[in-house]
């Protein structure tokens, strides 16, 4: 069954992906950021989407992320690695390191958040306490030791509206509320992903430390930097987990 990956800020493209096909395609929901690259890597076929389209256009706030999660869904895909840019809190969680994290809290707001809101025959509540798939979580720690990258296991996403970075207080209240890396588009991403019974992870890779935990002015330059070489380790993880 193939796996969707949605890509995200540093990771426009795949290497070593061996591209069968582009299609744009449309949903109930409107259309997702970019066509869908449908591809295979070993023996996989994946079916890769750039969440912020292709070139890098869309911000955080006006991805359409109904339209992301359904597009992967009608062309059949179960299982979706969502790579994530985050900026770092927490020790573990320092510029370059990649966290395949196993909780989130949701401080976005405005967005379109979930499939079940009109035309209901019943009102539905997904379980979420576990927002993560445990299994693709576990498969994806597995590539990564057999790749040699050091991943972290677990850690707690913080998901903000954005585009602007956080404040300095809003880092350290995020700290306080036990996150250990924020980022911008996890949710509704994730929720999104749940409601439409897919198995879905994130590989999350910090680019920066969050606002005033380091002295430094954040840039886009530095975060740049530091995304590319986060981006090949999740390129390594990738590929060993594809090749399974
Ligand atoms: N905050 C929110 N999102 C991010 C950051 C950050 O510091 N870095 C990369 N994405």
């Amino acid at each position: 069954m193939a796996v969707g990956i949605i890509g995200g800020t540093g990771l426009t493209r795949l290497d070593g992906l061996t591209i069968e096909r582009e299609e744009a395609v449309t949903t109930r929901w409107g259309e997702p950021s970019a066509p869908l690259v449908f591809g295979r890597l070993g023996d996989t076929e994946v079916v890769f989407l750039a969440r912020h389209g292709n070139p890098h256009r869309i911000p955080p706030h006006k991805v359409n992320y109904r339209a992301n999660i359904q597009a992967l869904k009608d062309v059949g895909v179960e299982r979706v690695i969502a790579v994530a840019a985050v900026g770092g809190i927490t020790e573990r969680a320092g510029p370059s390191a990649v966290l395949i994290p196993d909780q989130i809290i949701d401080y976005t707001y405005g967005r379109a958040m979930t499939f079940f809101e009109d035309d209901l025959d019943e009102v539905v509540h997904i379980d979420f306490s576990w927002p993560y798939c445990a299994e693709l979580r576990a498969d994806l720690l597995t590539a990564a030791a057999r790749a040699g990258v050091d991943a972290v296991d677990g850690g707690v996403y913080a998901a903000t509206q954005g585009p602007r970075l956080e404040t300095a207080a809003e880092i350290r209240r995020l700290a306080n509320d036990g996150c250990d890396i924020v980022g911008m588009t996890g949710m509704p991403e994730a929720a999104l992903a749940r409601e439409a019974g897919l198995c879905y992870a994130s590989l999350s890779v910090v680019a920066n430390w969050g606002a005033g935990i380091s002295d430094a002015e954040i840039t886009m330059a530095d975060i740049e930097r530091e995304l590319e070489t986060g981006m090949a380790r999740v390129r390594a993880i990738l590929e060993r987990f594809l090749m399974a």
